[in-house]
């Protein structure tokens, strides 16, 4: 493990793109150690093994002698046209992963015509991340000092986010907060380069006050929907659309706020049925190759999001190394639907798990 700056690409792009599993192990030699453990998170090494272990417990019931040659992946997400249902989490200081951090995870996500998550916690400008060109959402973190979050959210509109996602699972202690020398991070890798600000106080303190009547607040700033992220049972999913959401996102947040939560893959089912068609529901958390995301979009999710193994990606080899991981996502999803016997996504349904 490296304990200066992070290269990433002194090795040849084209080499072998390995599992997930490989491409941490990979990045555990490339990243500082102060950035692989904020990276994997205080509660990985329970929550992740977890997370993903129940999303390979999933049994599919596949369909045989359906005509799946003109298979597709494409869908849509709150009316944006995507090519793939996987999308990029909103994560922060990705400067950290690489150089050109959202820019360069916005290049891959942009080649392959599908959405990422911009964190409120990133070191690049909204400016930059627009400027290449890929629909993205922005992620809030509503502050106790509402002006600075009503700020950002309008400069986050204006440069160009189509939808809001309103993380509601780390009140007080924001896990995307690197506790690590608060300062250093904020010089090496420009931590919250979207908040007006120029003491260097660390501004990001989710406040405890979130309430359901937030959810239209936020939206009524600048009229875009609000996705609720974090939601893990089906009353708070329906409080949540009655309160006007357009979608929620079951998550735990990567494991990364209470170690001992219902999983992800858990929590689905319940939240998709409770919501139908009112909402769209999307997904994250542990998801670690195509099988899960088959698994998740049976189970209800119109859409996942991919988080650490972008950042695995990220860091052995930038944009060219995310655009391979997802390109390999969507190959192997491919493959699976096949056996499955589904030409679209319209055709995953809970019928085709046990
Ligand atoms: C390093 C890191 C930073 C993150 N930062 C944020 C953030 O700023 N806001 C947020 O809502 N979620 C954040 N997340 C959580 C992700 O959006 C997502 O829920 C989670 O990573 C999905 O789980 P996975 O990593 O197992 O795929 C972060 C996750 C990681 C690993």
């Amino acid at each position: 493990m490296r304990t200066d700056e992070p290269a990433g690409g002194t090795r040849p792009l084209d080499r072998p793109l390995p599992d997930v599993a490989g491409l941490e192990a990979e990045a555990a030699e490339v990243l500082p150690a102060h950035v692989l453990g904020y990276f994997r998170g205080p509660t990985g090494a329970y929550g992740i093994p977890t997370e993903a272990e129940r999303w390979s417990q999933v049994r599919f019931r596949p369909h045989v002698l359906r005509n799946t040659r003109d298979l597709s992946l494409a869908t849509t997400v709150l009316g944006t046209p995507v090519a793939s249902p996987v999308l990029v989490a909103p994560m922060a200081q990705q400067r950290a992963a690489h150089p050109d951090g959202e820019v360069a995870t916005a290049k891959a996500v942009s080649r392959r015509g599908t959405l990422l998550g911009v964190s409120t916690n990133t070191g690049v400008p909204f400016a930059d991340i627009a400027a290449v060109g890929a629909p993205w959402w922005f992620q809030v973190y509503v502050m106790d000092d509402r002006t600075i979050t009503t700020d950002v959210v309008q400069r986050a509109a204006a440069a160009g986010a189509s939808a809001l996602i309103l993380t509601v699972d780390a009140p007080g202690t924001d896990p995307s907060q690197p506790q690590h020398e608060p300062r250093t991070w904020s010089e090496r890798y420009g931590m919250q380069a979207n908040l007006r600000d120029d003491t260097g106080r660390n501004l990001v303190t989710a406040t405890r006050s979130l309430s359901l009547d937030d959810i239209g607040w936020l939206s009524g700033l600048i009229g875009l929907p609000v996705v609720v992220k974090g939601v893990l049972r089906a009353d708070d999913a329906v409080m949540c659309v009655d309160a006007g959401a357009a979608g929620v996102i079951v998550s735990t947040h990567g494991g990364r706020c209470l170690t001992q939560s219902t999983t992800s893959a858990d929590a689905l089912p319940e939240v998709a049925s409770a919501v139908g068609d009112r909402a769209e529901v999307y997904v994250d958390s542990g998801l670690r190759t195509p099988e899960h995301v088959a698994a998740a979009l049976c189970l209800g999710a119109r859409a996942v999001f991919l988080g650490r193994p972008v950042l695995w990606a990220l860091a052995t080899g930038g944009d060219a190394r995310v655009e391979r991981l997802l390109s390999g996502f969507d190959t192997q999803l491919e493959r699976v639907l096949h056996s499955l016997g589904a030409a679209s996504l319209d055709e995953l349904g809970p019928d085709l798990v046990a």
